[in-house]
């Protein structure tokens, strides 16, 4: 099977029972397993307060998940992204991407996200899309991989049209 289906759309979770089960299949899965996040920890980091949660749905389920972090130096921030195993693939995580950036773009020049060192599958998808490494977070997680931070770089914030924030610094 290929492709998006036509009932796909990307929403707010606001029902406490999508997260918890978008957490069982998480946990299950990388770059989680690695990192030794159970579905306790990865329940804590999608319900992290002061972020804003996207799921990607189709057929009544949630197929993929995307927690914003719009505060702060280094906003906005891709701090979770995910998509379910049988659902990769097929553009899901593409749509989920263009969703964030057009999301901070609203109020950000630049998009920041990590990525594990050994999830090379996902730094080549966010290279392709223009992502660059700043910075390596060593043994961050768990001893032996580092967390690999990545910039998108818009204009200078002195050239962003933000409307009401104008940056740090
Ligand atoms: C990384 C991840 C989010 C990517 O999501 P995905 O849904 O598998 O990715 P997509 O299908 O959108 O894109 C993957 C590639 O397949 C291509 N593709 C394959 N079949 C496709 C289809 N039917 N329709 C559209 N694109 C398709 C896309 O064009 C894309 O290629 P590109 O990067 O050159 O543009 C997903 O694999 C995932 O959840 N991985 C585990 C968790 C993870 O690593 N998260 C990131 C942590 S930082």
């Amino acid at each position: 099977m290929s492709g998006l289906p036509a009932d796909f759309a990307i929403r707010l979770l606001r029902r406490p029972e999508e997260p918890a089960a978008v957490a069982d299949w998480m946990a299950q899965s990388e770059p989680w397993l690695t990192l030794q996040r159970d579905r306790a920890t990865c329940l804590k980091l999608l319900l992290t307060p002061g972020r804003e949660l996207h799921g990607a749905t189709a057929a009544g389920r949630v197929i993929g998940v995307l927690a914003l972090d719009l505060h702060g130096v280094l906003n906005g921030y891709i701090a979770t992204l995910a998509v379910h195993l049988d659902w990769r693939g097929r553009g899901v995580g593409a749509r989920l991407m263009q969703f964030a950036e057009e999301r901070i773009q609203r109020q950000s020049p630049n998009v920041f996200l990590c990525v594990s060192s050994f999830n090379t599958a996902a730094q080549q998808f966010y290279h392709r899309r223009g992502y660059e490494l700043v910075g390596r977070l060593r043994n961050f997680v768990v001893p032996g991989h580092d967390e690999l931070l990545m910039r998108k770089t818009g204009p200078p914030w002195s050239a962003f049209a933000a409307s009401s924030f104008a940056g740090d610094g």
